[in-house]
């Protein structure tokens, strides 16, 4: 059983021929009736300044296989590589200190990431513009909207400056009109900052909306079922036709996945 995890971080080294490698990802967890396969023998290259969305049903290991490759758990066979460094972690709920404020939240990463005292204020106006949350510095999480607190856990993701954006259906919360405005503020910093990203999401449109590449996993256990290049120019709207016409087609066989595993 080989199992590695990739910690070292160079961002002075000659650029990655991956942001993240998976090779060969096996996980099981060990159930009231013995170890449960979840993920089985997963093999997946991320490129760098790639965008690729992980679609599948729900339980079939995609969030496993995202704290997987954010090192918040171990495979049981095979490695995963993220040569870059630790990637940054973004969930569905925003994860935000509540007693802090917007911009002290975004400090906090900065601090971690060793930024000097005298910059992070800066930095942290910088990253907050960057999702267009100008003067959001000094609110209070209990201040801000649902999307605006995805915003500020967005720019305290970036403030990480991992090259390597790890997305657990960020969105899944939000209402169809923000969540759509958030797609478009995603798919800019992407373009502006050349991060990779790994979106995990159970919506097909939205895995289409976004990237570049769509990787459906199969359930019970998790495996990569198909995969599909998104071709269409950037920036897409969710109601595009070819964004539709690729969606029926992926649903299609996502459908097939669920019928398969006898699935509701
Ligand atoms: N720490 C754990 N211990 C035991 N079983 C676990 C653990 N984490 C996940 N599982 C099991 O692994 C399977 C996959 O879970 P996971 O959360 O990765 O699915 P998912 O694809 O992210 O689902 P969803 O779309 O609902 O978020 C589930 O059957 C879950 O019960
Ligand atoms: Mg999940």
């Amino acid at each position: 059983m080989a199992t590695a995890l990739a910690k070292a971080t160079d961002r002075t080294a000659a650029p990655h021929e991956y942001a993240a490698r998976i090779g060969h990802v096996s996980k099981s967890f060990n159930g009231p009736a013995g170890p449960q396969l979840v993920l089985d023998d997963i093999s997946l290259d991320v490129a760098p300044g790639e965008f690729v969305t992980l679609l599948g049903a729900s339980g079939c290991g995609k969030s496993t296989l995202l704290n997987l490759v954010a090192g918040l758990d171990a495979p049981t066979a095979g490695t995963i590589e993220t040569p870059g460094g630790r990637p940054a972690l973004m969930f569905q709920e925003h994860a935000l200190f509540p007693w802090l404020t917007a911009g002290k939240n975004v400090e906090l990463a900065l601090r971690l990431r060793g930024v000097a005292k005298n910059d992070r204020r800066e930095r942290a106006e910088e990253l907050l513009s960057l999702v267009r949350l100008q003067g959001a510095y000094g609110k209070r999480v209990h201040e801000l909207s649902g999307g605006m607190r995805q915003r500020v856990a967005m720019a305290r993701a970036l403030a990480q400056d991992s090259q390597l954006l790890l997305m657990d259906e960020p969105f899944a919360a939000l209402d169809a009109i923000t969540r759509d405005v958030l797609h478009d503020e995603l798919t800019r910093i992407w373009r502006e900052t050349n991060v990779s990203v790994l979106f995990v999401t159970h919506n097909v449109r939205e895995a289409v909306r976004l990237a570049q590449r769509v990787v459906l996993l199969s359930s019970r256990p998790g495996r990569v079922a198909h995969e599909w290049t998104v071709d269409i120019d950037q920036p897409r709207r969710i109601e595009d036709a070819e964004v539709a016409e690729l969606s029926v087609e992926i649903t299609e066989q996502l459908r097939g996945e669920i019928r398969r595993h006898g699935q509701h």
